[in-house]
């Protein structure tokens, strides 16, 4: 299996093609320079050889990303980047599912969301590429700080959320392989509430008063383990 992340170049993405390669699936780490993403993704192969289980990473331009694709295409750019880099490749899209996790974070403040006039960077993808591309939104709310760092497990649970559920539920199942839980949230509209989380966190993470930083988040219940 292959899946792409466009903007695989970024803290995010490296860590979630770390992370997919450990769980042997193959990764076409996207960028807008296919060189750059050659030589970063040599790099992260240097970090995983003799790992067992680990599968390849391969750079590419995004559109080619897509196309060796089998189904799943993440979308791991900065929101300023979110709706060209989609009408960039949609053409390619067809047939396949895009994870958004782009978080919209306002210009200038990580501590604040600047929410499209969708409501969301998931509902403003959906909007954009229309009903034949089904997409999910996840994966919003992990740091790259633990997805970077491949000796620990990842620190939290993983909200998704679209339309089709079927959709989501392939996305779960994909996501989980890396050693998180995942718990599915709702319709595309439930990514204005999943994609806000993020500055919350980071303004925790940054706040002296909190003796703790990179935080995720955990859900928890009576009878489940702490
Ligand atoms: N970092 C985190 O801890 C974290 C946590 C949760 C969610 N996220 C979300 O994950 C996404 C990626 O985060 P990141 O920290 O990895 O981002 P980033 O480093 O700012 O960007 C990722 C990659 O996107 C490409 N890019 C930059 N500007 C672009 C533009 N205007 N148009 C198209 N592509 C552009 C660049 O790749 P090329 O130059 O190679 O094309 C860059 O390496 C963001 O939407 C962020 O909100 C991040």
């Amino acid at each position: 299996m292959t899946i792409a992340i466009l903007g695989g170049t970024g803290p995010q993405g490296q860590g979630l093609a770390l992370r997919f390669a450990m769980a042997g699936i193959n990764v076409a780490l996207g960028s807008r320079d296919g060189a750059r993403s050659a030589e970063i993704a040599r790099d992260l192969n240097a970090k995983l050889a003799g790992l067992p289980l680990s599968a390849r990473i391969d750079g590419f331009e995004n559109s080619d990303a897509v196309m060796a694709a089998d189904r799943l295409v993440m979308l791991a750019v900065p929101y300023a980047g979110h709706d060209a880099t989609l009408r960039a490749i949609a053409p390619a899209l067809d047939g396949k599912i895009l994870v958004d996790l782009v978080v919209p974070l306002a210009p200038g403040d990580p501590k604040r969301v600047a929410m499209p006039p969708e409501g969301s960077a998931t509902e403003a993808a959906q909007a954009l590429l229309g009903d034949e591309v089904r997409v999910v939104g996840a994966l919003h709310n992990v740091s790259a700080h633990s997805l970077n760092h491949i000796d620990q497990p990842i620190n939290c649970d993983v909200l998704v959320c679209g339309n089709d559920i079927e959709a989501a539920e392939a996305v779960m199942e994909l996501v989980g392989r890396i050693g998180v839980s995942t718990y599915y949230a709702g319709p595309a509209s439930a990514a204005r509430c999943v994609e806000a989380i993020t500055p919350l966190l980071i303004r925790l993470n940054i706040s002296k008063k909190v003796p703790f930083s990179h935080a995720g988040i955990r859900i928890w219940a009576p009878g489940l383990p702490a």
